[in-house]
């Protein structure tokens, strides 16, 4: 064996063992079909259970017009990044109105939510900090959290009077400031945090809240504006463009200070290009239509009642879902591989969520219901998921 090989043995060792466990992870190729809630894979027709594309904004003619104009007026590219010659006045439009729709001081767009994520918490926390993170964050909250060297402690799944014992212990230490962090549509579980009761425990316990909305933007809350929508006391909102406005990119709510520090000290906002033209273009078209789409709301409501309800009767658990994400809980690794083989046999695709995503024991196939999604979708879903044995 040559020197080099022994050095990357770790690879193929690692990867034999996550084969090992059926845990192996493999890119599938698609090609999105504009109409309805389909895919093409292989050159077949497949209906598709897993966009996060809740509003069909990604495909919608209004987004599109507005991506492809912005992109002959103001190029395919920024060129630089915000602080250097890449903060164009349609970056800065963006980022009032979206201050203006969601009734906050101030807006920060990001390039992804995962570098929002990663950055903004590790640029806001420090060795002398604590971060009390909820057990099923998102992993780009995780990152930023280790990131940035403070102490980590995670408390029980939505178990607030967990986290109120930790917050309590915190008061006997000398933290320089602790963050709560929560989503508010947990993006496996498809369940909610008690927003309201995170901040009423940030206030009691003088913490800063972080609250990740990627998941309910679009779709929950008034006007579809989210969980975080309307709630004084949040410290950071977080949304992302990739779900609902069928974009890219993310953004924080927040004050002007706080933008103004993020400018200042944030490395994800500081050090990359910044967003292009077209999807700045596709963001404005979003950011109009998302208030007015109360009626696909309403039938991703129903549709998902509906599905809610028959999945449980063919034996199946969907946990706590409450929103537009249903698990479909199977358990064992294997056997929910063979679920997603079985479904996709039946011409669905829904994706296999399996550890280090979620805990052992619990895999799961995640639905996701959109607005694209009819009735007969959905009981072509339930026949292809049949009755649990
Ligand atoms: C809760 C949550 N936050 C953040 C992200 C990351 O957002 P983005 O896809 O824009 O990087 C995701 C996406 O998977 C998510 O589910």
């Amino acid at each position: 064996m040559s020197k080099n090989s022994d050095k990357l043995d770790f690879i193929s060792e690692a990867l034999a063992q996550r084969k090992a466990e059926h845990r192996f992870r493999e890119l599938v190729r698609v090609e999105p079909e504009p109409q309805g809630a389909s895919i093409k894979k292989e050159g077949k027709s497949i209906l598709n259970f897993c966009s996060n594309d809740y509003l069909g904004l990604a495909t919608h003619p209004k987004v599109i017009k507005k991506s492809l104009e912005y992109a002959r007026r103001y190029g395919a590219g920024s060129t630089a990044s915000r602080l250097v010659s890449g903060n164009f006045t349609i970056h800065e439009e963006l980022e009032s109105r979206l201050a203006l729709v969601f009734d906050v001081e101030a807006a920060l767009v990001f390039n992804t939510g995962f570098q929002a994520n990663a950055t903004i918490l590790s640029t806001l926390a420090d060795r002398n900090s604590l971060i009390l993170a909820d057990n099923k964050v998102h992993n780009s909250l995780l990152q930023g959290a280790i990131l940035s060297r403070s102490d980590l402690q995670r408390y029980d799944h939505n178990d607030y009077l967990h986290l109120e014992k930790l917050l309590e212990k915190a008061q006997k230490k000398s933290y320089n400031r602790i963050w709560i962090v929560s989503e508010t549509v947990f993006s496996m579980d498809g369940d909610q945090s008690d927003v309201k009761r995170l901040i009423d425990l940030a206030e009691k316990y003088d913490a800063l809240l972080f609250s990740d909305d990627a998941h309910a933007l679009g779709v929950l809350g008034e006007k579809g504006l989210g969980l975080n929508y309307g709630k004084k006391g949040i410290h950071v909102s977080l949304g992302t463009f990739g779900k609902a406005f069928g974009a890219f990119g993310a953004f924080v709510a927040c004050s002007q200070q706080l933008k103004d520090y993020l400018i200042n000290f944030c490395p994800g906002f500081i050090y990359t290009t910044a967003l292009p033209p077209a999807v700045i273009g596709a963001l404005e078209a979003s950011l109009e239509l998302i208030p007015t789409m109360d009626a696909e709301r309403k039938h991703i409501y129903e549709l998902t009642q509906y599905f809610k309800k028959e999945i449980q009767q063919s034996g199946f658990e969907t946990g706590d879902s409450n929103s537009q994400i249903i698990p479909v809980i199977v358990g064992d690794e294997k056997e929910t591989i063979s679920v997603s083989h079985q479904l996709e046999n039946n011409g669905i695709l829904a994706t296999a969520i399996r550890p280090p995503t979620v805990s052992p024991g619990f895999s799961r196939i995640r639905i996701t219901i959109t607005a694209k999604h009819q009735k007969e979708d959905l009981d072509k879903l339930l026949r292809a998921f049949g009755k649990r044995k």
